[in-house]
């Protein structure tokens, strides 16, 4: 197995006891460890625990030695580590290492590495509620994700100091994971703020019906993975779906056309890339009773009213940003997916012959043919939704490429 060389970063919380088991999943997926310790994570964890599982002397101070020569190596070169090492990953990243790592502080060991250490850095921020949801904090991670570090978020539950909301350490092995993916995939989207729409949206009847469609999400959520996998910040606004979001990813959830068009428009300006896997309902009714309507023998009809068109409104919005459009197609594919292309102002539109069998809407894979205004349609044969999610990703690399060489 080949090895990775990782600096595990560990703060001063609770969940310190977390990155003990993390430092141990790492090792099981090929890592060698250095565990780095601040001195109040010292507080919570012996340094001992971490260098009898690692097998390495685990680094707590800038000067001097602390306590034994065994577990302390204190005079340790700052900048080695950093140029040993492939990956930074801080578990727990508390309030106070993320106001020092954004504003560039570095009166400790592991805040002095983290300016030294040119490679991916994750931060795995765990702390009570309160702490987490401050602007101050929030405002950090902000910082920290323009620079384009990977912040896996908090899990929400119950908390150590017993109150229940976000802020709980993820657990180790999706930790872990995540690092390895970081470690093996290729990273041409590390600069890269992609915005994706995945799922159906639901136009509500009365407050018990609604009219939405067949879209599950699996390509909009492979289109996620993909990009996160390749090092993007992904926001994903995503209508009612039952998948559980890619790793890393953050999510926004909608339910109807109009809260999609709203979160688009709210985190457009963010973007460098944005692609509309979503079915969008194209009607809805813009009056919806207080109550449910009742059943009766009579006949029924429905008065409906088109639904903004985000696409064509983020194509008349956009900067500089690459659009990417779906269109979900039974008949002429190409001829349709090319208007589209063009009445929206997309840079490239991912044609889908929807009415083939076990392609399209639900199943795992599809079948899809990339429209772009100079080069001759792509025709990218059956495969997993997830494999060609990196192909769609390869081709929108090239077709920026020639807009902006
Ligand atoms: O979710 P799955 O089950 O995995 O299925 C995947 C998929 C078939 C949904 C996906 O591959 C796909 O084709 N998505 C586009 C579906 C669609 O609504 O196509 P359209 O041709 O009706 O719309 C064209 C484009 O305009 C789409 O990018 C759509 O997101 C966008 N649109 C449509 C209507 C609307 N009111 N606003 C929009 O932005």
């Amino acid at each position: 197995m080949a090895s990775h060389p990782v600096i595990l970063g560990v703060g001063g919380g609770i969940a310190a006891y977390k990155a003990a088991e993390l430092a141990r999943a790492l090792m099981e997926r090929g890592c060698t460890v250095q565990p780095v310790m601040t001195d109040a994570a010292r507080e919570f964890i012996q340094p001992l625990t971490f260098a009898a599982l690692t097998g390495q002397k685990v680094i707590t101070g800038l000067f001097g030695v602390r306590t034994s020569d065994e577990v302390l190596a204190s005079s340790i070169d700052h900048i080695r580590v950093a140029q040993e090492n492939a990956l930074l990953i801080v578990a727990p990243a508390t309030a106070d290492l993320l106001a020092k790592f954004a504003s560039g502080l570095a009166g400790d060991f592991l805040s002095t590495l983290y300016l030294a250490f040119e490679g991916p850095v994750l931060l795995c921020p765990a702390m009570n509620t309160a702490m987490w949801n401050h602007p101050a904090t929030q405002a950090n991670v902000e910082i920290l994700r323009k620079r384009g570090h990977h912040i896996l978020p908090p899990d929400s539950g119950p908390l150590a100091c017993g109150t229940v909301g976000a802020g709980r350490l993820p657990d180790p092995p999706r930790i872990a994971d995540f690092a390895i993916r970081l470690l093996t995939q290729k990273h041409d989207l590390d600069c890269e703020t992609i915005l994706i729409t995945a799922g159906p949206t639901r136009e509500l009847l009365d407050p018990v019906r609604f009219i939405s469609n067949r879209s599950s999400g699996k390509m909009g959520y492979a289109m996620a993975e993909a990009a996160a996998t390749r090092g993007a910040r992904v926001i994903l606004v995503s209508g009612p779906v039952q998948l559980t979001p890619p790793e890393g990813v953050e999510v926004v959830p909608v339910q109807t056309a109009v809260e999609m068009r709203d979160a688009v428009l709210a985190h457009l300006d963010a973007a460098t890339v944005i692609i509309k896997t979503a079915a969008v309902a194209d009607y809805y009714v813009a009056a919806v009773p207080t109550h449910k309507v009742k059943k009766t023998a009579m006949r029924f009809s429905l008065e409906l009213e088109p639904t903004p068109d985000i696409l064509a409104e983020v194509g008349r919005r956009k900067k500089d940003q690459l659009l990417i459009g779906f269109a979900a197609e039974t008949e002429n594919v190409v001829a349709e997916a090319r208007r589209k292309l063009l009445a929206k102002n997309c840079d490239m539109v991912v044609a889908n012959n929807v009415s083939a069998d076990g392609t399209g809407f639900e199943s795992d894979d599809n079948e899809v043919v990339l429209v772009t205004r100079d080069a001759s349609p792509i025709a990218l044969p059956r495969a997993s939704k997830r494999a060609l999610a990196d192909q769609i990703l390869d081709q929108a690399l090239q077709v920026r490429l020639s807009l902006h060489p």
